[in-house]
């Protein structure tokens, strides 16, 4: 039922039914947060609890949204980027499942910032973020509040990496559990989701043929592995550019050419950063990259491609089609940039797939459960996800996906906790 009620901080309250379809449409490939969902209906293990969460919108975080009020929580949502929004999902959390939501696809950066100012003003007993925004602004600006917060997840690299920062230097002000780290979320989600979702990203902008495609990739991370392999699987002639001698070794043996981003930017036609970082691609890169390069990116934040210099270097810009604006540099070369440099994943395309993110929101609202129960005995730290957890989420995935594995016999389980028997 549509409440008529004029929000401000959505598009359109009209998309509600489109955006409960696609929600329905994620539910499906989602049974372990279903799974999840049941059982918290019963047990309500978060009632009576406020979180505010700092997400991208989309189809699956709404099947987490619901979870997380299946359990008794009361929760305010906000964007974690201002293009990832799905105008319809966030329309049908607000008018059809009551879920106050603050995000607009294409927001400029005040109004993303008075999104979170409005999810915090929903005086959060947990917090759920995506890149450590919310958890920023909270520590920076509201300090007056944090005594009403009892924990919090994060659900990315970049994220956790703020965090860990912020707790070296004394001043996480309450426990995070890094969803990010749990085996179940960064081994599938960032290789497996980042990788397919990114390709659909590049070629929903571009339609680019990528056979015999030269496709540089910053950073083989969780990320930038998954990438890579899957480039490989369109036939693309796939570089890897690091920072990190293992993770360098590691691409150069599973047969991709590494070679530092001098080298690789005049032969690239496709790039993609991948590396939480900063800079990756700078003005020296663009003075030599070809014309008609694309240039992406598909870490967290867009600060990952130059982009205050390649404005500054470029004689025109302009949008080409949607998502590629096109920077036309003195020489005449035209370097193409996707999604404004941001996500592109979420924001040329519908971001990862809900069957990965099922295992990454499993992450979160067990998380959220385990914080409900635990936080007094946790320090102002950033703590893995619990391994019972952890393997959990494999098992009930493992479950839905009908795939049986062997258990231990008695014999074998005292064997391999023994030291005596050698060879
Ligand atoms: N697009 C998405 O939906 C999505 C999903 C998950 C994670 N992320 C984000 O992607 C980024 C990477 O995540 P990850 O899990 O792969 O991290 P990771 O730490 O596993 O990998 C990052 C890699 O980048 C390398 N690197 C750092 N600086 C570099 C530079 N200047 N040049 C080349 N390589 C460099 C590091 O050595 C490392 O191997 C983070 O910002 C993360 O938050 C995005």
């Amino acid at each position: 039922m549509v409440t008529g009620i004029v929000h401000r901080d959505i598009r359109d309250q009209s998309l509600a039914v489109r955006g409960d379809d696609l929600i329905q449409w994620a539910a499906h490939e989602m049974p372990v947060l279903r799974f999840i969902r049941d059982r918290f209906e019963k047990e309500k293990p978060l009632r009576d609890l406020r979180v505010s969460a700092c997400l991208h919108v989309t189809s699956e975080t709404a099947n987490l949204m619901l979870t997380l009020k299946a359990g008794g929580a009361d929760i305010a949502l906000c964007a974690s980027n201002p293009l990832s929004t799905n105008d319809a999902v966030a329309a049908a959390l607000n008018e059809l499942y009551g879920i106050k939501t603050y995000a607009i696809r294409g927001e400029d950066n005040d109004t993303y910032y008075s999104h979170i100012a409005s999810a915090l003003d929903h005086i959060p007993n947990f917090t759920m973020d995506d890149g450590a925004d919310l958890v920023t602004v909270l520590h920076q600006k509201r300090t007056e509040q944090l005594i009403e917060v009892r924990g919090g997840t994060e659900e990315t690299t970049t994220g956790v990496i703020r965090l860990k920062a912020m707790a070296a230097q004394g001043m996480l002000s309450y426990p995070i559990i890094a969803v990010n780290d749990a085996n179940t979320k960064h081994l599938f989600d960032n290789r497996y989701g980042t990788g397919q979702s990114t390709i659909d990203g590049i070629v929903r902008a571009t339609n680019v043929l990528w056979a015999g495609k030269m496709f540089v990739i910053a950073g083989y991370g969780w990320c930038g592995r998954g990438l890579a392999s899957r480039a490989r699987g369109h036939g693309a002639e796939v570089v890897v550019t690091e920072i990190d001698p293992i993770k360098a070794l590691e691409a150069k043996m599973d047969g991709f050419e590494v070679m530092p981003m001098s080298k690789a930017a005049p032969v690239g036609d496709i790039f993609v950063t991948v590396t939480g970082d900063l800079n990756v691609l700078d003005r020296q890169h663009f003075a030599v990259i070809k014309d008609g390069a694309v240039l992406a990116n598909s870490g967290h934040f867009n600060s990952e491609i130059n982009l205050k210099f390649l404005d500054e270097l470029a004689t025109e810009v302009r949008e080409v089609r949607p998502m590629v604006h096109q920077y036309t540099m003195a020489d005449g070369r035209r370097l193409q940039l996707l999604a404004e440099g941001r996500l592109v994943n979420l924001a040329a395309a519908d971001g990862h797939p809900a069957g990965v993110m099922d295992m990454s929101f499993a992450n979160q609202a067990l998380s959220v459960e385990h914080m409900a129960k635990r936080h007094s005995e946790l320090k102002n730290l950033v703590y893995e996800v619990p391994g019972e957890i952890d393997s959990e989420v494999a098992r009930l995935k493992l479950d839905a996906m009908g795939v049986e594995i062997d258990t231990l016999t008695e014999e074998q389980a005292r064997y391999l906790a023994s030291w005596e028997a050698g060879t």
